[in-house]
């Protein structure tokens, strides 16, 4: 039996900011919804996340991260609250209560290690109970240690310290082995030695890394990739982090089939779905729920988020959100689809439009310097330039409707709510406030007054001037 325990309490000071350090987004997830997936593989009879520093909000983030409720396999999430923040062995001590009698082995990962992937947690876990350790503890060999835990063992690998950065000495600073801050530990012995940790140490804090000189036998696993581990404690370390992760993900996309055009230039957070033969411009980045299917090609210049492009899109400088493109349409240059905007099949949607919560039908063009918000188009309808829906009375907002192979005339305003039938034509410039059946020219302005013979003098003439 196995329970978790994800210490998410701290401030994280050294962030310098007013969100705890665990919600920071790392690729479109926050560093502790990153540390819960990591144990995803393993079979989990308890989760619980310690938390302390705005600990309501942490709560919330979790419970309305998509990931979570994703999979019915995992027990709920428990929150369990460390009220002043005195350190990680005092964070994992208000488990007490929790954790009475469990007679399993506990995993403990601190909330700021977002880049474990599930396959070291596994490993760690399968030696931990083939050994049957008192403790198991995740190790690197650190080029550059500086701010870790190290680690010390003895001659047959037994884990007999680990002593913090500051309170090493000089040549205990040289130890490169160090504390990822992921242990399992057997839970009955870590329950009895815990109430026992003195805040003797440079911070004043309960460590939880002190067990380990306690219990026994407490054995060390180095993991392989000593990138995994990197702990964020400041905005430096989340740009590394970011840069590991983007790495990681393009690797795997362009190993799948997809081509990336400078991709230092690109983002793509590893919640995106791509398919091969997906092309990616520079300068484009790709965030949340998104997909893209084979054969489109986006950017340069191009933001996408939790939107569905299908195949043989083309998405040239624009940004789109929350909407989705079917196959062989072109967007942009200069196009933002937001607010759940549906394009249907071959349509083209261009230069400087704006589209909100509008429906487009398969071959319906809008080409150019136009906003439709709230509308439902048909198929084939041509949308003239610089034609506006007018959604908004300054109080709500109104739906506008156009029916099939409807022409919308240059620089028309559509008054909301409207509805314009199938096979209408509108005249340029005009402003349509009635609804329009089907079949049917609309004009709706002055007509054009023409005086012969009249100048500018006479006018002034008129005028008395
Ligand atoms: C910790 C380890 C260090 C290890 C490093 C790995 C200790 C004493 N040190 O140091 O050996 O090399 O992680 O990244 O454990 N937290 C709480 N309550 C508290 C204090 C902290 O929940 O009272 C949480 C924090 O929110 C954070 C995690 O514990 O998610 C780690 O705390 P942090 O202060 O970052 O520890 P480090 O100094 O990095
Ligand atoms: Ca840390």
């Amino acid at each position: 039996m196995i329970a978790i325990a994800i210490l998410a309490a701290g401030r994280g000071t050294r962030m310098k900011s007013d969100l705890p350090k665990v919600l920071h987004e790392l690729g479109g997830r926050s560093l502790v919804e990153r540390v819960l997936q990591s144990c995803q593989e393993i079979e989990i009879s308890r989760r619980l996340v310690i938390v302390g520093y705005r600990g309501e909000l942490v709560k919330q983030s979790l419970m309305e991260s998509q990931e979570i409720p994703e999979n019915p396999d995992f027990p709920p999430l428990e929150f369990v609250e460390q009220t002043e923040q005195l350190g990680t062995g005092h964070a994992i001590q208000q488990l007490l209560p929790h954790l009475k009698g469990f007679p399993g082995d506990l995993l403990v990962l601190n909330g700021d290690v977002p880049l474990l992937r599930a396959e070291t947690i596994k490993q760690l876990m399968a030696i931990h109970q083939q050994h049957k350790n008192s403790a198991t503890i995740l190790t690197a060999n650190l080029p550059n240690p500086q701010g870790y835990g190290r680690v010390f063992t003895d001659s047959q690998n037994f884990v007999q310290q680990i002593v913090e950065d500051r309170d090493c000495t000089t040549a205990q600073k040289k130890n490169q082995r160090i504390n990822a801050g992921v242990y399992c530990f057997h839970w009955p012995h870590l329950e009895k030695i815990l109430p026992d940790l003195k805040a003797d140490n440079d911070q004043k804090e309960y460590y939880l890394t002190d067990t380990v000189s306690i219990l026994s036998p407490v054995m060390a696993v180095d993991v392989e990739d000593y990138q995994e581990i990197l702990g964020i404690n400041d905005r430096k370390h989340l740009a590394t982090a970011s840069d590991i992760l983007q790495a990681r993900v393009k690797d795997k996309w362009m190993k799948a089939g997809v081509t990336l055009i400078d991709p230092n230039s690109i983002t793509i957070d590893d919640t995106v779905e791509l398919q091969p033969d997906v092309v990616i411009e520079p300068q484009t980045h790709l965030r949340g729920k998104t997909s893209i299917a084979s054969g489109s090609r986006i950017g340069p210049g191009s933001l996408i988020e939790n939107s569905q492009i299908k195949e043989n899109v083309t998405v040239l400088y624009s940004v789109i959100s929350d909407s989705t493109v079917s196959e062989n349409s072109r967007i942009g240059p200069y196009a933002h689809l937001r607010g759940h905007a549906q394009i249907g099949a071959n349509c083209r949607v261009g230069n400087f439009v704006e589209l909100k919560n509008t429906q487009i039908g398969d071959r319906t063009n809008v080409a150019h310097l136009s906003y439709l918000g709230d509308a439902t188009l048909g198929e084939k309808v041509n949308i003239g330039a610089g034609t506006i829906t007018a959604n908004y009375d300054g109080k709500n907002k109104h739906k506008t409707q156009i029916g099939d192979r409807t022409k919308i005339g240059a620089n028309s305003v559509l008054v909301a709510p409207i509805t314009v039938g199938e096979d209408v034509t509108v005249a340029a410039g005009s402003a349509v406030t009635e609804d329009v059946p089907d079949d049917c020219l609309v004009i709706a302005r002055s007509r054009q007054v023409i005086k012969p013979g009249w100048k500018l003098k006479d006018r002034n003439k008129e005028l008395g001037l």
